[in-house]
């Protein structure tokens, strides 16, 4: 694993990397978006099993253990959007790679949202040994948004090749 601490220029000098480039994982040669992303899909996920196991079988802790789990997710998706958006900064306004960049963030906010009014609605019924219809309801509503925009970010990166061999040899960036 390498780690540039100064950023080498092409004229040959370095300067310190900026805290945006920094936040895009410039440093690490790599994306940081994906190194981040798994825990929050881990843990909706983990919300919607847990929820089911609550359901079809005896563990009246997970209501409760669920709510964790969400406020675990809140917080790794603070996480992803951050650095999501430093990425979608770096794309032209209007370009068909933005318009992609979009349909992919609207999916992975609107999982968020979904995820926020499941929590408030749970909260009173926390301690509670199963899960309500209505909390699994959501739960299958939000992982399904979340796979698609699962699977929009795949595309950005596997088909559209975004930040895809920036530090390779011979490779650039597709236009933007
Ligand atoms: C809402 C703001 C977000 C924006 C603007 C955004 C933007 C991006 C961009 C530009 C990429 C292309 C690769 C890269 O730049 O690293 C990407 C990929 C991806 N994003 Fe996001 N993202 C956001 C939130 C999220 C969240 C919250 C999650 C997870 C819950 C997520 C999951 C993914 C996944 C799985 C990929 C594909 C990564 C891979 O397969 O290597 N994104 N996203």
């Amino acid at each position: 694993m390498a780690i540039r601490l100064r950023r080498r220029l092409s004229t040959g000098e370095t300067r310190p990397w900026t805290f945006r480039e920094i936040v895009q994982g410039k440093p690490l040669e790599h994306p940081s978006h994906p190194m981040f992303v798994h825990f929050p899909v881990a843990f909706y996920v983990g919300t919607l099993g847990l929820d089911v196991l609550s359901k079809v079988g005896t563990f009246p802790a997970a209501p409760v253990a669920t709510t964790w789990l969400l406020l675990g997710a809140f917080a790794a998706s603070l996480v992803a959007v951050t650095t999501g958006l430093v990425d979608r900064a770096m794309t032209r306004p209007g370009s068909k790679v933005r318009k992609a960049v979009n349909q992919h963030m609207y999916l992975q906010l609107v999982t968020a949202v979904l995820f926020v009014a499941n929590f408030i609605i749970r909260w009173p019924d926390r301690h509670l040994a199963e899960a309500k219809p209505l909390w699994l309801i959501l739960d299958v509503i939000g992982v399904g948004t979340l796979l698609l925009g699962q699977y929009l970010g795949g595309i950005l990166v596997y088909v559209i090749g975004l930040r895809v061999g920036e530090s390779g040899p011979g490779s650039s960036p597709p236009e933007a």
